[in-house]
This record gives structure tokens, C-alpha cells and sequence, in this order.
């Protein structure tokens, strides 16, 4: 199993509509993910955080295929450190290390 990272792009936006609308998934992302979402609201989104310079937004891939997201949240880029948003979308992943391999890559991005 190879997990890797790469920049979100607008071709992502379809499996993330999908992941946020699964409740299991969203119940602890906060409210706006929660209150369900749509393609515009997520093309919405894509292009509001293409301007935002303190954050950086990743698709997380096993074996190449999309299974989930995770977000660095205002970068610091002074004190070397940023808050975290991370979802494994794909339920059948959850439990297999996805989450944890992020630590070893996250110093890299800051
Ligand atoms: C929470 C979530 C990101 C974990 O991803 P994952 O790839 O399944 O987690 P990992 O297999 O890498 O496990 C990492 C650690 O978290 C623990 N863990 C995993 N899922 C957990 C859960 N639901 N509750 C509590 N601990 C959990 C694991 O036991 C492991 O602990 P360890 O290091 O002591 O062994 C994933 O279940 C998910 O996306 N859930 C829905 C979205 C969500 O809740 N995101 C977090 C919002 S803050």
C-alpha cells in the first residue's frame, strides 16, 4: 500500500461532494463541511482557496487512487507550524495508517 500526496485540483472536487456528504465522515469536520455540500459550493471553495497563501490543501492517494484529503491550516512560516484538517473519505482505508503516514511528510510543506 502506497500513500502519497499532491496538490487538490478542480478534478478532486467530484469525490470530495461524495466524502462530505457521508455523515459518518463529516460529523467532527465542522460546520460548514457537515451542513452537506455541493459541486458549486466545492468549485466555490477551490477557487477561494486558491488565493489564500497560509494554507495549503492535498488529495491523499493509496496505490494512486484519491481515498481522502488533509489540509495545512495557518502556515506559520516563522514558528514552523500550521493546524491540521485530515479525512480519510474512503471508509474501506480508515484504520490502515493513512492518517499517521501524514506526520512524516507534513515538516516538508511548511
Ligand atoms: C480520523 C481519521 C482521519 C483516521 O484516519 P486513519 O487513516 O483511519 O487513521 P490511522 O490508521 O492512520 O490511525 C492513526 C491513529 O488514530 C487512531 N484512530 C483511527 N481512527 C480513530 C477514531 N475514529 N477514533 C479514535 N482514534 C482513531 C488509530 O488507532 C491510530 O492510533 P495509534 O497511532 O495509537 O495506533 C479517519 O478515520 C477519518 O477520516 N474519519 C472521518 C473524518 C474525521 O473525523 N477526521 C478528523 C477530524 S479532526
Amino acid at each position: 500500500m502506497k500513500i502519497t500526496y499532491r496538490p487538490v485540483t478542480k478534478n478532486d472536487l467530484p469525490d470530495r461532494v461524495r466524502w462530505f456528504n457521508d455523515l459518518e465522515i463529516s460529523q467532527f469536520l465542522g460546520d460548514i463541511v457537515r451542513s452537506g455540500t455541493t459541486l458549486a459550493k466545492q468549485k466555490k471553495w477551490f477557487e477561494k482557496i486558491l488565493k489564500e497563501k497560509n494554507r495549503k490543501d492535498f488529495v491523499i492517494e493509496v496505490d494512486g487512487k484519491p481515498v481522502g484529503g488533509v489540509a495545512l491550516l495557518e502556515i506559520n512560516k516563522i514558528d514552523k507550524n500550521a493546524g491540521i484538517f485530515i479525512f480519510v473519505g474512503e471508509k474501506r482505508f480508515w484504520g490502515k495508517g493513512v492518517a499517521k503516514s501524514f506526520g512524516i511528510y507534513r515538516q516538508l510543506w511548511i
